[in-house]
């Protein structure tokens, strides 16, 4: 194939409607010309890193907008939101996996030109690290303090699947899809670099574990293990083997 016509073609000429509103000349020249890359998988690696910035972006952004609905208690508009967020966590997760079509060797090459960079400087990684905090005010300021009910309650004791249990499962769920994002990324770091590898700050990867135990909204978790201990209160903590002969 004629490669240079081709590459020609994939930047287009930045004229028409749809390359002017989706400003498509600067988007394509975010990556190195194929001249200067070290190796065909560096486009890939450029490329999932961008992708991710800007699913965090969006989510970010969302965030902000699903934090004004609760404010004004419009759990419905939050929690389609709270969806849209939850499918770019899902994307995000997914996405990693391309890279696992890299070689360790070829990743070698590109690991060169990084610096001492690290995802944890990621302005999208970093704000998400951030927003739960605030998230979790207003979920307490309108959906326990406002509404007069305590997580117990919406949970177990007046549980009627409302909106206050249904923006907590949401914020769960958020809580859960980050673990899953930093699983597979370490997955990726194993299958890339190895397992007992150190990071290009010099920092043994095995520091990433303590993130997979960060859960943003711990009460939200405690809930669930309060229920199943009052649970062991009341019918024994060891149960007695079901009978098979004894009638359901
Ligand atoms: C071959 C692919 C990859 C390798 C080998 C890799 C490796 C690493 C390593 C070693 C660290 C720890 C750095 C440190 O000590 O500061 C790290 C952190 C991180 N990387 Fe990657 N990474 C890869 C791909 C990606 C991609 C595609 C993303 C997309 C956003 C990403 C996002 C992050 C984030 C957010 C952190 C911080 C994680 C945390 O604090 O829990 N990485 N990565």
């Amino acid at each position: 194939m004629d490669r240079q016509k081709y590459q020609k073609m994939m930047r287009g000429a930045g004229q028409l409607d749809y390359e002017i509103y989706l400003n498509t000349e600067s988007l394509l020249s975010c990556q190195k010309e194929p001249e200067e890359l070290c190796n065909p998988d560096e486009l890939q690696f450029m490329i999932v890193h961008q992708v991710e910035e800007l699913w965090m972006k969006l989510m970010a952004t969302t965030l902000l907008d699903i934090d004004d609905e609760m404010q004004a208690r419009n759990s419905f508009k939050a929690l389609t939101l709270f969806r849209r967020v939850q499918l770019c966590q899902e994307m995000m997760t997914q996405q990693l996996v391309l890279l696992e079509t890299m070689s360790p060797k070829d990743y070698q090459e590109i690991r060169l030109l990084l610096g001492n960079g690290s995802g944890q400087e990621s302005p999208g990684f970093r704000v998400l690290l951030d927003m739960p905090t605030d998230l979790w005010q207003t979920f307490k300021a309108i959906y326990l303090e406002g509404g007069q009910r305590t997580l117990e309650q919406i949970y177990d004791s007046e549980y009627s699947h409302d909106d206050a249990y249904m923006i907590a499962e949401a914020l769960a769920e958020f809580d859960e899809q980050f673990q899953k994002f930093r699983h597979s990324h370490m997955q990726l770091i194993y299958r890339s670099i190895g397992v007992a590898a150190n990071s290009l700050k010099g920092r043994p990867v095995e520091i990433l574990n303590t993130g997979l135990r960060q859960k943003f909204f711990p009460e939200l978790w405690q809930v669930r293990a309060d229920m199943t201990d009052r649970w062991g209160g009341t019918y024994g903590k060891v149960r007695t083997k079901l009978d098979p002969k004894a009638k359901p």
